[in-house]
């Protein structure tokens, strides 16, 4: 039997972390964060010294991508994620290593490098992959495909909840500015840009709240799962 893949896109703040770790969690498949291995490549490559010399360092940088050290382990309260064995999960969340994430993104090279690591993730009974590329690139094969959006403002406002509840301090007009750059870099870019696949399913998440995405999202995937199961 084909491995079921659903693969969610969009923007930074969408909501898609929180509903693909639901999502996997309802079906009980496997769970890929693919902008989490784009932070630890970032985080990585910075410790190395090589995050400002993507350029001229770029086949270092690309062995690096290669060879990066990573795990994931489901916990109870959401994801331990581990860089070279240490637990790196919180730091990985911040807004600084986010904007390594979107600098290592823009850079084809790194992407193709982490190309097959993140396919690697599609194994039995199945897979929710949460990124920007997921439904175009990396899973064009995936039976349903996602396209979660909302506004930025109503990004911005989630994200300081977000933060504050992990005892981050944040404030709006910052976070504001940080997502309209980012998103700025994510549909721009000339790899990979930030777009729903054609065959994707859209759903503005800015006026819903995460359980009324959440059912609208059961409704979409059971239906798709029962017609893929017909042919
Ligand atoms: O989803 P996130 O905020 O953790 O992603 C961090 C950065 O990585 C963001 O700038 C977009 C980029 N990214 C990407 O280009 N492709 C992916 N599949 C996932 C993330």
């Amino acid at each position: 039997m084909a491995i079921k893949i659903i693969t969610i896109d969009g923007p930074s703040g969408s909501g898609k972390g929180t509903l693909a770790a639901k999502l996997a969690q309802h079906y009980q498949f496997h769970l890929l964060d693919s902008g989490a291995i784009y932070r630890l490549l970032g985080l990585k490559l910075l410790k190395k010294n090589l995050l400002s010399q993507l350029d001229t360092q770029l086949k270092v940088c690309v062995q690096t991508a290669e060879k990066l050290d990573i795990e994931f382990k489901s916990i109870e309260d959401g994801l331990l994620v581990l860089l070279d064995g240490q637990d790196v999960s919180k730091e990985i969340r911040t807004e600084t290593v986010g904007e390594y994430a979107s600098k290592v993104a823009a850079i084809p090279e790194l992407r193709a490098a982490l190309l097959q690591r993140q396919r690697d993730f599609a194994v039995a009974p199945g897979l929710v992959a949460d990124g920007r590329d997921m439904g175009t690139l990396v899973f064009p094969e995936a039976q349903v495909k996602l396209f979660l959006t909302a506004s930025a403002q109503s990004r911005a406002e989630r994200r300081v909840k977000q933060l504050q509840q992990m005892g981050v301090a944040a404030k709006i007009d910052g976070i504001l500015a940080n997502i309209e750059a980012r998103d700025q870099r994510d549909t721009q870019r000339a790899v990979a840009p930030l777009k729903a696949a054609v065959d994707a399913k859209i759903i503005d998440s800015s006026k819903l709240s995460i359980d009324e995405v959440f059912a609208e999202m059961l409704t979409h995937i059971d239906h798709s799962f029962a017609i893929s199961h017909s042919d």
